[in-house]
């Protein structure tokens, strides 16, 4: 079977788009160029690697297995780039990261002091929340995840590099902002705005309701960080936020942390990757850089300080 690199990359391109128009996009190439790639690839092949459902294009199950292998040729092709690299030493290569997007208050500091220490690196950063990063970590699509609590469904292996307490949030006109140790029962009377259901704060938020028994009224939903404080400072209910996400509406005294029972949730920030991964001599370099360095680098941020 005579099947080139190239074939194969033009291919894995039309696949992950499910069009030939984004793959000719993408890889700045015609699309009857395409076209002649996947079909030059399925006659070597032998089998059809693609079929028409109604105006789109899927996928026949030939075409999902070289997909498979595909990804695994092209993710051996660029371990190989990245171990020359190494070979050039750890200062080259590139680093794929994804961080929770509650992180990603924080991470931006993180990155500026990596790239400080080593700048011939060249980092892609992705912001997404906890339900993405497992897809992620599952297709071995990313070097190194930045996430709340680890993932049990995927075999990885991770180190703490900083607490990440969560706390009950109120604007400063709240009635409850100076109660002291609010009871959790005091709690289920109020509206709570929530993240979406893919997000790690909200999973926690709602454990911990439901290991105390109290259940909660939800308001609104939304998937930044960024509304769920307006919000919250709008009057539209309390929330349960990262205290990293709340550094500056602390600061103005735009939002109050309430004394309640039971908080801050205690968590913490893991770094983590699949285990077995190869990583990169970047990857270690950028492992062991949070690792020890994360905890210093963001001290700034606020310590829960409920109400004075
Ligand atoms: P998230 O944060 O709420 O933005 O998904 C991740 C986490 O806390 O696990």
């Amino acid at each position: 079977m005579h099947v080139t690199l190239r074939q194969l990359q033009v291919f894995e391109s039309v696949a992950s788009n499910l069009s030939f128009t984004q793959a000719s996009r993408d890889l700045h190439l015609s699309q009857p160029a395409v076209s002649m790639q996947v079909r030059q690839l399925e006659e070597a092949i032998g089998l059809p690697l693609f079929e028409k459902l109604g105006k789109r294009i899927g996928l026949t199950e030939c075409g999902r297995e070289v997909y498979h292998y595909s990804r695994s040729i092209g993710g051996a092709l660029q371990e190989m780039e990245e171990v020359i690299a190494s070979l050039k030493g750890v200062n080259r290569g590139r680093l794929a990261v994804a961080v929770a997007s509650t992180i990603n208050y924080f991470a931006p500091r993180l990155l500026a002091a990596f790239h400080d220490a080593f700048p011939g690196i060249a980092l892609q950063l992705d912001v997404t929340n906890r339900e993405q990063l497992v897809q992620l970590l599952e297709t071995d699509a990313i070097d190194i995840v930045l996430m709340g609590q680890p993932p049990d469904q995927v075999d990885v292996e991770s180190g703490v590099f900083m607490d990440n307490p969560l706390v009950v949030v109120a604007p400063p006109s709240h009635p409850l902002t100076t109660a002291s140790n609010i009871g959790l029962d005091r709690l289920a009377r109020e509206i709570f705005v929530m993240r979406e259901p893919g997000s790690g704060t909200r999973q926690a938020m709602e454990r911990f309701f439901v290991e105390h028994g109290i259940s909660i009224r939800h308001g609104m939903q939304m998937t930044r960080n960024e509304a769920i404080k307006q919000s919250v400072r709008a009057g539209l209910g309390l929330s349960v936020v990262s205290l990293h996400t709340i550094e500056l509406e602390l600061a103005t005294g735009e939002l109050v942390i309430l004394d309640v029972e039971g908080f801050p949730i205690e968590r913490q920030w893991h770094l983590v990757h699949r285990r077995g991964k190869r990583l990169s001599p970047a990857a270690r370099a950028f492992r062991e850089f949070v690792l020890s360095e994360a905890r210093s680098l963001v001290e700034s941020l606020p310590s829960v300080r409920p109400h004075p």
